[in-house]
């Protein structure tokens, strides 16, 4: 991802935020989902009163660009806060975390947590889920010669 691209999906995490939907917790998240062929995919949280159905805004960017027809993704910026409060760093959830794990290589895939343009982190998405597991093992066309299969 380039210095272009990354400012450019932070700036539209930022947008997607104002359109959270989150009277319930309060916390007000935007997502931006950059694709291999440069597309970008925005969302935001979506809360529900009935508290379960609530989907996190990188899984409503996920699913958005997945419906589209998109399969092969580079990046994805996250930026969260409670409102009124200052931003802090927003990871993404246990959940969203796996969503990505089933599209993404888990060693090319970058999460970006930003407060703004110039003040983030960047991680791959092996570092926020090791040892994972993903469609692969389900396939059984993975080597298997590791550990993990015996
Ligand atoms: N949330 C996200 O949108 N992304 C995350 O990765 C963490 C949590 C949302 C879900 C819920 O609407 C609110 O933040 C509080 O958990």
């Amino acid at each position: 991802m380039t210095e272009n691209e990354r400012t450019r999906l932070i700036k539209e995490a930022l947008r997607a935020r104002e359109f959270s939907y989150s009277p319930y917790s309060g916390y007000r998240v935007g997502a931006a989902l950059l694709c291999e062929d440069g597309r970008i995919y925005a969302g935001c949280n979506v809360e529900n009163a009935a508290y379960t159905p609530t989907n996190c805004a990188e899984r409503t960017a996920f699913f958005k660009a997945v419906s589209e027809g998109e399969r092969r993704f580079k990046a994805i910026a996250i930026v969260g806060s409670p409102a009124g409060k200052p931003s802090q760093y927003a990871f993404p959830c246990g959940v969203c975390r796996q969503v990505m794990r089933e599209f993404c290589d888990p060693e090319n895939f970058l999460v970006v947590t930003a407060i703004d343009e110039n003040t983030y982190k960047q991680r791959r998405l092996s570092e926020l889920l090791p040892d994972s597991f993903g469609p692969e093992n389900v396939k059984g066309d993975k080597e298997k010669d590791d550990d993990s299969f015996l």
